[in-house]
């Protein structure tokens, strides 16, 4: 079609599954949605609205990199997770996905790659294309849950290779990124000149705790540059208030010079709204709240999916350390596709494995947070359906 980008010319046609869902939806029928990953949807505690209502809310100074007092907020925050950073190497953003795209105009020239995590989080296709950059793909192997192998990330790199990119953890596998991991992983980077993207929205949601863990690269002395992203949506769970930063870590000459850039790309942009900025030290307080009753919900409902299923299952629920999603491994026959179907038809909604990109078998991906009630009213037919599978 004429007079549009390539990049903006996305497929549009609805999957089998989404046009059912809407079918159902509009019959009014009854739906457990276990896709749901909204956090201001599922009855999590909420931060004051009046927070947002300070003196100043409707002033405007202009700081790219964002007001020093909400950067102050975010180094507190990462010092309390161990991660002690300077504020003057933080860049305040609108969201992830708007650092994200901030990070590939830095880095990239248009037609370059960076290599991006399968399974993982399906937004990079988008995130990456509409910068003009290319999304090459590393696999993650399922045999070691899931974790990063350097060499499928080399082999995955070419001469236009720009950055490797990490969900930590993993997005819906729930998998930490290990020292060993990071030391390899560092050692490409530094030799092949690229630059870390790490993706750690999901950081502060640990299950359990574990040695070897990497809950952030902020902070840490590391050979090549790194930025570590995050922001209100997962942290406090506050997705509409549109508040993202990004660490800038690395060699002191790269960061300085990724900093200055970076600079004048945030503030081609304008600087994020002064609201959500004044109200920031509030909100990140309010985090801890947030992430204890999300952890209780997460934890809670994966014990109530372990509990249902019968010990001759042809299905596991795959190890994990973390995050807001649990992954099933199902019977190869029928399929994903066909299961989340009859599993619609009984009123259950799940997400199909491709939608994440998993590939060597079939797999369910379920978000852990809806209310118990409703997790647990899905686990009878989830259980019913899935024994008719293999
Ligand atoms: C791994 C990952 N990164 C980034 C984002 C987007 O976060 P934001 O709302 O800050 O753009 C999401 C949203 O689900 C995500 O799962």
């Amino acid at each position: 079609m004429s007079g549009f980008s390539a990049r903006t010319g996305f497929p549009r046609t609805w999957n089998p599954l989404a046009r059912a869902l809407d079918e159902r939806r509009r019959r009014g029928l009854p739906l457990l949605d276990l896709t749901e990953t909204n956090p201001t949807r599922v009855g999590l505690p909420a931060p004051e609205p009046a927070l947002l209502a300070s003196p100043g809310a409707l002033g405007y100074a202009p700081e790219p990199q964002g007001l020093l007092p909400a950067r102050e907020a975010v180094a507190a925050h990462l010092a309390s997770r161990g991660a002690p950073v300077s504020p003057g190497h933080l860049v305040l953003s609108a969201s992830t996905s708007e650092s994200y795209g901030w990070l590939f105009k830095l880095l990239c020239e248009p037609g370059d790659n960076v290599l991006v995590p399968a399974p993982s989080y399906p937004l990079f296709e988008y995130l990456t294309r509409l910068e003009g950059v290319e999304a090459r793909t590393y696999r993650l192997p399922r045999a070691p849950g899931f974790g990063l192998d350097v060499e499928e990330v080399a082999a995955a790199r070419d001469a236009r290779t720009r950055a490797v990119l990490v969900v930590n953890p993993g997005n819906p596998t729930g998998h930490y990124l290990h020292e060993g991991e990071l030391e390899a992983l560092g050692r490409l980077c530094a030799e092949a000149g690229l630059a870390l993207l790490s993706d750690e929205v999901f950081s502060d949601f640990a299950w359990d705790e574990a040695p070897g863990r990497v809950p952030t690269v902020a902070g840490r002395e590391l050979p090549m540059l790194t930025f570590s992203l995050s922001g209100l949506s997962k942290v406090a769970g506050l997705p509409g208030l549109k508040l993202g930063w990004t660490h800038v870590g690395g060699p002191a000459a790269l960061r300085e010079e990724a900093l200055a850039r970076l600079e004048l790309v945030a503030d081609t942009y304008l600087p994020v709204n002064t609201p959500v900025q004044l109200a920031l030290p509030g909100l990140l307080a309010h985090a801890p709240r947030f992430q204890q009753a999300l952890l209780a919900r997460v934890k809670e409902n994966r014990r109530r999916l372990l509990q249902a299923r019968p010990a001759e299952a042809r299905w596991d629920v795959l190890p994990a350390q973390g995050g807001w999603s649990t992954v099933l491994r199902i019977p190869l026959e029928p399929g994903e596709e066909a299961t989340c179907l009859a599993l619609l038809d009984e009123g259950v909604c799940v997400q199909p494995g491709y939608f994440y990109d998993f590939t060597g078998g079939a797999f369910l991906v379920l978000s852990l947070l809806p209310a118990p009630e409703h997790f647990s009213a899905a686990m009878e037919p989830l259980v019913r359906v899935l024994a008719t599978s293999g």
